[in-house]
């Protein structure tokens, strides 16, 4: 198969560090993409409609946990990385990578509109050589469907003068271990030389780079990843409900389960699930095969039992008040923790909002305490403060709740100064004085 020209001149580029990469989203996928590829010795422009983050960015100031600004500032002192809020100039970049938000609608079906408005704003300068990338998750058919007719409108051909793939992100926010450089990136072109061309590009910043035969694969991977893990909390989440009717305690069962050193792998059982992609991913492949008339049952199901969960704590959280003669209405009670996971400050579809909202309609007094996020937005879009987390704030309360197992907690102090806890994570497993205090999820 003869080499297009385009492809060679990009490759020539990318090999040299010469070309110029464009970044589109500078979230908690953006930013640490664009310090992995300004380390990899590449010039990278960072475009994100959020004027905040272009002024932290420039001024070398970080604003995802993940990334340091002592690692950010020096890279943008060196001209490596700057940012702007306007796509001026995407004609003369030879590399876009798409990592905008692909949320839900209220009715739960995909809402691309952020990858439709970038592509409208790069389509009109899309020129000769350029190799564009989608990084956002979404449906199975979106990079060959949505994107390629409007890079293609303007009489470009894709894998002979364009470049056109799908590469998900999987960065595991606050994951000391894995991070953007060393989690193996899955890239799938519309053509081989597309494929090749983008395997090109994250080969220079990333340690391991997995082709795949098509944009679809790649995308449906990203899926099955999420799903997994939204089935299998589900799976584990269903577990502990049915333990609570058995009276067992459904840490140690997943504990001894684990001991299996094979065919087993660990979930853990929770107050629900949050985050950008977990609740909200599948939706997106249930969706597309809902076009196709069929149902995707798991992913139903998972979302069903997930979804309950934080119903689950305040019922739980309300039988503890009751044994001690009190009920939700009233009472005082202080969550620890509203980030969806732990060592965040992530609080997007966070259950912990949910149980802070059900207890308040309840009739509960709710204060909470997160080391990350020290305010909360409710769904009226007003502004809650955190409290501060002290022998006395823990001691004033009727019931504490643990929501979210920062390991910045003290957790002994706590169970110490509490009146009664509900640990929905296990976050107390270390602590034995004051033990009759805690019931867990
Ligand atoms: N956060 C994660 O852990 C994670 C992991 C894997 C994949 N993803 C996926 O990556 C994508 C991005 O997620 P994120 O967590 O980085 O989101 P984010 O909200 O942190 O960042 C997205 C950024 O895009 C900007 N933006 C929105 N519309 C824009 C536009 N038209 N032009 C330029 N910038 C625009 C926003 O201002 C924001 O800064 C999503 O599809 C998500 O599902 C996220």
């Amino acid at each position: 198969m003869a080499v297009p020209p385009r492809f060679s001149a990009l490759e020539r580029k990318i090999k040299n560090k010469s070309a110029r990469i464009g970044i589109v989203g500078l979230g908690y996928v953006g930013l640490p993409l664009a310090v992995e590829f300004a380390h990899a010795g590449f010039r990278v422009v960072g475009i994100d409609l959020d004027e905040r983050k272009i002024r932290a960015v420039n001024a070398g100031t970080s604003y995802i946990e993940d990334v340091a600004t002592s690692t950010l500032k020096p890279l943008v002192k060196e001209g490596r990385i700057r940012a702007q809020s306007t796509y001026d100039g995407c004609g003369k970049l030879d590399a876009i990578l798409i990592a905008v938000p692909t949320p839900l609608r209220k009715t739960k079906d995909p809402d691309i509109s952020y990858i439709v408005s970038s592509l409208d704003a790069i389509a009109p300068q899309v020129r000769p050589g350029q190799l564009i990338v989608l990084e956002s998750t979404t449906y199975p058919g979106t990079t060959e469907e949505v994107m390629r007719p409007v890079l293609e409108a303007g009489g470009l051909a894709v894998g002979r003068d364009i470049f056109l793939a799908f590469s998900p992100e999987r960065v595991d926010p606050g994951n000391r271990v894995y991070q953007t450089k060393n989690t193996p990136k899955v890239v799938g072109g519309s053509t081989p030389w597309c494929t090749k061309a983008a395997a090109l590009l994250y080969g220079q910043a990333i340690e391991h780079v997995h082709p795949v035969t098509s944009t679809q694969s790649a995308e449906m991977i990203k899926l099955l990843e999420n799903t997994f893990r939204a089935v299998n909390i589900g799976l584990v989440n269903e577990i502990a409900l049915m333990c609570e009717k058995l009276g067992l305690d459904v840490w140690e069962v997943i504990d001894g389960a684990a001991t299996k050193p094979f065919g087993f792998m660990r979930f853990y059982p929770g107050p629900g699930i949050g985050g950008h992609c977990i609740p909200l991913d599948p939706h997106y492949l249930a969706w597309k095969l809902k076009t196709l008339n069929y149902s995707a049952r798991f992913i139903e199901l998972a979302s069903e039992i997930n979804g309950h969960m934080p119903e689950v704590v305040v019922r739980r959280a309300g039988s503890m008040l009751n044994a001690a003669k009190k009920s939700i209405n009233g009472a005082k009670i202080f969550v620890l923790g509203v980030a969806y996971k732990k060592d965040t400050g992530d609080t997007r579809e966070s259950p912990a909002l949910d149980v802070i909202r059900l207890l308040q309609e309840e009739g509960a007094k709710v204060s909470f305490h997160d080391p990350y996020s020290t305010s909360i937005r409710g769904e009226d879009g007003r502004v809650e403060r955190g409290s501060p987390l002290t022998p006395r704030t823990l001691s004033a309360a009727d019931l504490v709740i643990i929501v979210t197992d920062h390991s910045a907690y003290d957790y002994r102090s706590i169970v110490r100064h509490a009146r009664r806890v509900l640990d929905t994570r296990n976050a107390t497993r270390g602590v034995t004085a004051g033990r009759g205090k805690v019931e867990k999820l």
